[in-house]
């Protein structure tokens, strides 16, 4: 494959089910606290890395989180059980994307599978130097595809006004 075509794969538009990724932890007693409940910032870590498996399936390049939205912890999760983690790249914008980020618990003594956490998170692009770089656009295919992609541009809206907002307070 020459440049120009290896260039034209990179940079080609893909199906959000390409990016999408599927991360598993069992949790142990390093993860957790002294009642044997996951720590919350272990599960920020996990969910930081589930984004970034995803953003960078997507862009084939480097990037950082710019972002992370609020986060809620629904169930707690204990030493033992299973955490499974699912992320895809909701939307792409022009160097920036948002990722969503899935987190249950698992019991396997129970049988039983929880939702523990959603979490959006936006990352950007860059290249080895650290410049900012444009992301290929994402291409939603299903139901729950295109409700995230427009859901995605609302948020946006919303990070962009909070973000302001912040701007306006710290000055
Ligand atoms: C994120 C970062 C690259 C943005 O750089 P910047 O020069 O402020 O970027 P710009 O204002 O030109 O914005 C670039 C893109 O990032 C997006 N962006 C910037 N800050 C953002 C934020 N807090 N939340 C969401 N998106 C953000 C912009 O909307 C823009 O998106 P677009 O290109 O798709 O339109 C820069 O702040 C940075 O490097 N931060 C540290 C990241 C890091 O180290 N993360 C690991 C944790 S320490």
């Amino acid at each position: 494959m020459n440049h120009d075509e290896n260039k034209a794969k990179l940079t080609r538009p893909r199906p959000v089910r390409e990016s999408a990724s599927e991360m598993s932890e069992i949790v142990l007693p390093n993860d957790a606290n002294p009642l044997n409940a996951l720590l919350g910032g272990r599960l920020m870590h996990w969910i930081d890395l589930a984004g970034a498996m995803a953003a960078h399936r997507h862009s084939r390049t480097y990037v950082v989180t710019a972002s992370i939205d609020h986060l809620d912890f629904l169930v707690p999760v204990r030493v033992g059980d299973f955490v499974i983690l699912r992320s895809s790249v909701n939307r792409v914008f022009h160097s920036s994307m948002e990722v969503g980020v899935k987190v249950w618990v698992e019991n396997y003594r129970a049988e039983e599978r929880r939702h523990v956490s959603s979490a959006y998170l936006t990352f950007v692009a860059i290249d080895a130097a650290g410049n900012k770089v444009a992301v290929p656009p994402v291409v939603p295919e299903t139901e729950d595809e295109r409700r995230r992609y427009d859901g995605a541009a609302r948020r946006r809206e919303i990070r962009r006004a909070e973000s302001a907002r912040r701007k306006e307070v710290r000055s």
